[in-house]
């Protein structure tokens, strides 16, 4: 009966379907033999039926039945019945009605499973990838991948909206030097040369500026050969946004509007605009980070001055080398001693020199493994200064600023999630902007960019040093995720040529990696601007999820592979002597397994 024809999903029958014939199509999810009477649930994308076989209905069906296994893939045809009272299932779309299976057909077979659907969650992770398609069947991952369509298709339906064209720009194009390491593809026509995989559009959709499309999107794939976390993927999806004649706030506006469109629009959540704005400045000093968490507050304090006169000599040493210290508050919470010690623990290893807790205990003492070097005023300044009462805590770590703000923002994620301070229903969006153009790269000894090179700086950068120049890019975050990034960028080929000439670019490796952009600018470039957003990230704050594979069909490990197709690969010596290459490393180091 194979030739029938599915007449409706197995989660759809409604009560319009009572007492018709009809044909189900799907997997065997779950079988119940009671003899002469056998149950088995069928799934499929829209949910789950109960099918009946009984050889009081038909002797050849309940015979077929009583073969079927797990995840077999089956055709069935029946009558829609009422299921008795007492075997109503109030928790299923279609838990009133069952169907007398009357033919049945299996369509394909499935051996003993890797593992069961219903544990996948507490499976190895590398084994639901290799055996992803067993994964996806499962209803929540089927839902993760129906919302994310859903969030594309609203980001396509919005900018359709607002006359964006949405265009594709190459996949193989050239190595940029634009931040990651590239992916890099051998050309076999010009040998010794390669493509590289893009790290995102950004130069094809500046270059589109140029070519006059005015308003460009694209959903883009984007490659970057960088370590890995749970929110970073090798290859990963943006939504790719660029305007011409445009200003960071109709920028940021645009993604506002887009981001209600799909809050509301999918999520039936409201979305306050306009959203929070904090300079890369507000957000580093007071949150220890540029992508803030504001799901709760625990700011940092500068509590440097109040140590001015600290006999402390490790404090003492750092005050005189221009050091800060920075305080967080934790109010009415007992830490235990073995607590303490583990948030001492954390700290050393994100390379803080140490971290001071004080107890401001209910009899009004103090307890600190610093307690005798504090001033015995000490509980009333901090009371005047930061409100500190009996039974709170702080938190101190001194070190140069940007270190010791960079460790308390690490750490005060980790109290916030501790210390359960954080709503994990809401969303908190907001801009950060105003980030410096340049930082030093300690390592190799010169500027990179903090967005990319082609991000303009704002006006006075010709009359100040790389350290104080600010660029005119802003991000978008949310719940202490950077879910995107953009900025106006530089039009004009002397501010480029300047800017390349600040991150270390030789003149002929300006005209080697960039000739073509330089050049563009001397022929009619429009000043433009726009922004990227991170399709998986994104996804993956909406579903609340931990990790951005959760809502990728097929991502790699966090190493890279792929265990499905087990990728990558060793290719053959002959195959590549095509392209012009030899492979020169030991055996061992060949390929993944
Ligand atoms: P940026 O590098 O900030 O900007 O990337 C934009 C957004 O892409 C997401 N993202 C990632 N998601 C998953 N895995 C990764 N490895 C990964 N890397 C980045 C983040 C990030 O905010 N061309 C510029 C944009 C522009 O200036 O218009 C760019 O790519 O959510």
């Amino acid at each position: 009966m194979d030739h029938f024809e599915r007449t409706v999903g197995c989660g759809e029958v409604t009560q319009k379907n009572l007492d018709e014939t009809i044909v189900l199509k799907g997997w065997v999810h779950k079988r119940r033999d009671h003899g002469n009477v056998i149950f088995i649930d069928i799934r499929d994308r829209t949910g789950l039926m109960q099918l009946v076989f009984s050889p009081a209905i038909s002797v050849e069906a309940h015979k077929v039945a009583d073969h079927l296994r797990s995840e077999f893939v089956i055709a069935v045809q029946g009558k829609v019945v009422n299921r008795s009272p007492e075997s109503i299932n109030k928790d299923l779309a279609t838990g009133h009605f069952e169907l007398q299976a009357s033919a049945i057909t299996i369509l394909n077979k499935a051996k003993g499973l890797p593992f069961h659907l219903e544990d996948a969650d507490s499976v190895d992770e590398e084994i639901r990838l290799r055996y992803r398609y067993l994964d996806l069947r499962r209803p929540a991952m089927l839902h993760r991948l129906a919302i994310r369509h859903k969030v594309v298709f609203a980001m396509r339906e919005f900018l359709d909206k607002q006359n964006f064209y949405e265009i594709e720009t190459p996949l193989l194009t050239k190595n940029t030097a634009e931040g990651a390491r590239e992916f890099l593809v051998p050309s076999r026509v010009y040998k010794g040369s390669f493509y590289a995989l893009p790290q995102s559009p950004q130069l094809y959709k500046q270059i589109l500026m140029c070519g006059g499309i005015e308003k460009y999107f694209q959903i883009a794939r984007c490659f970057r050969d960088e370590d890995l976390r749970a929110d970073r993927q090798p290859e990963f999806t943006q939504l790719d946004i660029e305007l011409s004649f445009t200003t960071e706030k109709e920028i940021q506006d645009l993604i506002e509007g887009l981001f209600q469109y799909i809050f509301t629009k999918i999520f039936a959540l409201p979305l306050e605009l306009p959203l929070q704005r904090l300079t890369y400045h507000e957000a580093f000093d007071t949150y220890g980070s540029d992508k803030p968490d504001l799901r709760f507050h625990l700011p940092i304090y500068n509590v440097t001055e109040m140590f001015a006169s600290t006999q402390l000599s490790f404090i003492r040493t750092i005050l005189d080398q221009g050091g800060a210290i920075g305080a967080l508050h934790v109010q009415g919470h007992s830490f235990s001693r073995s607590d303490l010690e583990s948030y001492v623990h954390f700290s050393l290893q994100n390379g803080a020199k140490g971290l001071v807790w004080i107890r401001f205990k209910e009899d009004a003492s103090i307890e600190s493994p610093v307690a005798k070097f504090l001033p015995a005023d000490f509980f009333k300044q901090m009371s005047d200064a930061l409100g500190v009462k009996e039974g709170d805590t702080l938190f101190l770590i001194a070190g140069p600023y940007k270190e010791a703000w960079g460790q308390l923002g690490k750490l005060r994620l980790s109290l916030g999630e501790a210390l359960k301070l954080i709503n994990k229903d809401v969303f908190r969006l907001l801009w950060v902007t105003d980030f410096p153009l340049l930082e030093y790269d300690k390592e190799h000894k010169r500027w990179s960019s903090v967005h990319h090179p082609f991000t303009s700086p704002q006006t006075g950068w010709e009359q100040q040093d790389p350290e104080q120049m600010k660029a005119r890019a802003y991000d978008i975050v949310c719940n202490g995720v950077e879910v995107g990034g953009g900025s106006i960028r530089i039009h004009d080929p002397y501010v480029q040529r300047k800017v390349f000439d600040y991150l270390g670019l030789a003149k002929d490796e300006m005209e080697d990696h960039f000739g073509f952009l330089l050049e563009a600018q001397e022929l009619g470039f429009p000043p433009h601007g726009g922004i990227a957003l991170g399709i998986d990230r994104l996804v993956m704050l909406l579903l609340h999820c931990h990790s951005i594979r959760e809502v990728i069909a097929f991502p790699k490990t966090q190493s890279g592979y792929d265990p499905m197709m087990q990728a990558p690969t060793v290719v053959d010596l002959k195959k590549l002597a095509e392209y012009g290459l030899k492979i020169d490393i030991a055996k061992k180091d060949k390929g993944p397994a």
